[in-house]
């Protein structure tokens, strides 16, 4: 053997197989180890994680020079030399890994941080995984500060249309129990009077519980093929009293009757209902309201257009919000509702993977439903 202990360069060629592959069985044992310690650690701060894939690293390089040394290839001072190359690179690996993993637990605190502090506003500059995850928070708290301002407003305006009513009721009932009230006359009107609030807030009770049905996602729809024609046939004549008892001339043009869909009959049925209720609502006496069915752009579209003069510009962009109506339809009336109709149409349409958008058009507006064809 060589001064210095440097092994003969043949006997390093010659013995390279033998030493890369008990290098790489060594090497295969620390890599196991170190999975089986990520497992172990897995909850554990990213600076633990870190540590372990320097060690492994350095124990993996370690295990290389360990099958180099039993083979005799270097040995004295130069097996020093090399031990203490590695040691050298492990620490310099362990304190790079310390820093990063300094970094990167004090960019998840600022993150914490800032989800503590309402409201939450998306920290800047954190690293690309940690960014994705603060953007996606402040999305999805926007989304629930939104809905939670929506459903104080919902709460407020329920409340006063249910106090009103209750409020007359209570008034009518003392009355007659106190028989203030005993001309026949008036006790009827009172009796129907009564009975009439109570169908109006069982009905309002109604649509609020399919509301938070839809808001829920716990619609259920049982979806089958179905022609727009039948359902416009059946929605007509359901309103049909209403449109009769108010002046108002219904029309239906269902162009191509057969125009199929795959939807839940009750549920697009109701949604359309509370369209053409709206539009016989708002559309005065000896004036029409047409609804018609058909294809249009690849689209099964259903459309109810009405005479009532057109909606306000800047309320367009708003009928659909729970418990928006427009400034007429604020006071309580005997046929008012609490603006909940147009939002569970949008919630039922949205279901049913379709759209629904409403436009001024000619003597009044144009609410419209459009859903893929099956
Ligand atoms: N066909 C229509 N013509 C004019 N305005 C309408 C029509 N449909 C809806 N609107 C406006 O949209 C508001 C919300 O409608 P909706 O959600 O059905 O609630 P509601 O009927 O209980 O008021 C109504 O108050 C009204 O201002
Ligand atoms: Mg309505």
């Amino acid at each position: 053997m060589a001064a210095g202990g440097v092994a003969p360069a043949a006997v390093a060629v010659g013995e390279l197989p033998t030493v890369v592959a008990v290098a790489a069985g060594l090497g295969l044992l620390v890599a196991l180890g170190g999975i089986w310690a990520m497992g172990r650690l897995r909850t554990r701060s990213i600076g633990v994680m870190l540590a372990v894939v320097v060690v492994v690293a350095v124990a993996a390089t370690l295990a290389g020079v360990v099958a180099i040394i039993a083979k005799m290839i270097i040995e004295g001072p130069v097996k020093d030399f090399v031990l203490s190359v590695v040691a050298v690179g492990g620490l310099v690996g362990l304190g790079v890994a310390f820093v990063l993993s300094k970094r990167v637990v004090r960019e998840s605190r600022r993150l914490v941080d800032a989800v503590r502090e309402p409201p939450f506003k998306a920290p800047q500059g954190l690293p690309a995984e940690l960014q994705e995850i603060a953007n996606t928070l402040e999305e999805a708290y926007a989304r629930e500060r939104a809905l939670e301002g929506a459903r104080r407003e919902l709460v407020a305006w329920v409340s006063h249309d249910l106090r009103t009513p209750l409020a007359g009721m209570r008034a009518m009932a003392e009355a007659l129990e106190d028989g203030v009230v005993s001309d026949p006359a008036t006790v009827a009107r009172y009796h129907g009077q009564i009975k009439l609030e109570v169908e109006r807030l069982s009905a309002m009770v109604d649509d609020l519980f399919e509301l938070s049905r839809i808001h829920a996602g716990a619609l259920r729809l049982s979806r089958a093929r179905v022609g727009l024609a039948d359902l416009v046939a059946d929605t007509v004549a359901g309103v049909e009293p209403l449109a009769r008892a108010k002046g108002v001339l219904l029309t239906a043009e269902a162009a191509d009757a057969a125009v199929p869909v795959e939807a839940d009959a009750g549920a697009l049925g109701r949604a359309l209902g509370n369209l053409v209720v709206n539009a016989i609502r708002h559309t005065p006496s000896d004036r029409a309201v047409v609804l018609r069915a058909g294809v249009d752009d690849g689209m099964a579209c259903l459309s109810v257009a009405d005479c009532c003069g057109g909606i306000p510009e800047e309320d367009l962009p708003r009928v659909f919000e729970v418990a928006f109506r427009g400034e007429s339809a604020r006071t309580p009336t005997a046929d008012g509702g609490a603006g909940l109709g147009l939002a569970i149409a949008q919630g039922i349409v949205e279901a049913h993977d379709g759209v629904i958008g409403v436009v001024n058009d000619g003597p009044g507006c144009r609410f419209e439903i459009r859903l893929p064809l099956c």
